[in-house]
């Protein structure tokens, strides 16, 4: 059974559809990529799981329970955590108070706790803890994904949900950053990753889906999907 099924799934704004009729069914501890053009909706379908926007039809499950009409902070402690497009951390404040506000969006974590995982995050990824407390608005745009990615993974994530991690970076940068999250998921966290960077994220990823002006057109085993001719040419532009 999968951890996250999505069906029939249509968002919209205003009298504007977006989405329309998204399903697409994620399994415990595997790494989906859904890739797309620019406006085919990715951030739209993130920010729908996350609960930041109305649903118009369809339904989310998680882990067995309808995401339907749960608030977007109830979704983060139920363990389903977003690194939103373009990072979003607090470029004023210090690497490490940027991490800490990730672990206290949870309410009751003992301060023992927040060390060991702060302590986890250094090890994630070394350089936060050489900048630790430098403001985060000076770390370079790799970095500043990296600790976008910490912040999440201080609320110990079951699925981590990642709308363009790639945006701005160079493609070295890319590729740390990708095998960060395939070690993450052979740790068992599950990952979406949604991206315009189709060919680097379907290497990595265990499944795919490919979505186009708010509909998915193609999914599969990535390998499949890379020998498609018609996955660039027609779908991603
Ligand atoms: N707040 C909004 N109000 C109206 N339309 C919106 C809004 N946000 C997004 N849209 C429209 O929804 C469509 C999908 O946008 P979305 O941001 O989900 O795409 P995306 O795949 O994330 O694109 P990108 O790769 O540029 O981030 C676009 O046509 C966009 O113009
Ligand atoms: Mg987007």
């Amino acid at each position: 059974m999968s951890l996250l099924s999505i069906k029939g799934l249509q968002v919209g704004f205003g009298g504007v559809r977006v989405l329309h009729g998204i399903d697409i069914d994620v399994a415990a501890g595997a790494l989906v990529a859904i890739v797309g053009a620019n406006g085919a909706g990715k951030t739209t379908l993130l920010r729908a799981l996350s609960r930041l926007l109305p649903l118009q039809a369809g339904s989310i499950t998680y882990d067995g329970r309808d995401l339907g009409g749960v608030a977007p902070h109830h979704v983060t402690r139920m363990g389903l955590v977003h690194v939103p497009q373009g990072r979003q951390i607090i470029p004023t404040l210090s690497v490490e108070d940027n991490l800490l506000i990730g672990a206290g969006s949870l309410p009751g974590l003992s301060r023992a706790e927040i060390d060991a995982r702060l302590a986890g995050e250094f090890e994630r990824f070394p350089v936060l803890r050489d900048r630790r407390k430098i403001p985060g608005g000076s770390l370079s745009g790799g970095e500043q994904q990296m600790l976008a990615v910490s912040r999440a993974l201080m609320m110990r994530p079951r699925v981590l949900m990642l709308d363009e991690p790639s945006l701005g970076l160079a493609p070295q940068i890319i590729t740390g950053i990708f095998s960060a999250l395939r070690a993450l998921a052979a740790s068992g966290v599950t990952v979406l990753l949604v991206e315009q960077v189709a060919f680097a994220a379907l290497k990595i990823a265990d499944h795919g889906y490919v979505l186009q002006n708010g509909r998915i057109v193609m999914s599969g085993p990535p390998a499949d999907l890379l020998q498609d001719p018609a996955l660039i040419s027609r779908y991603l532009g």
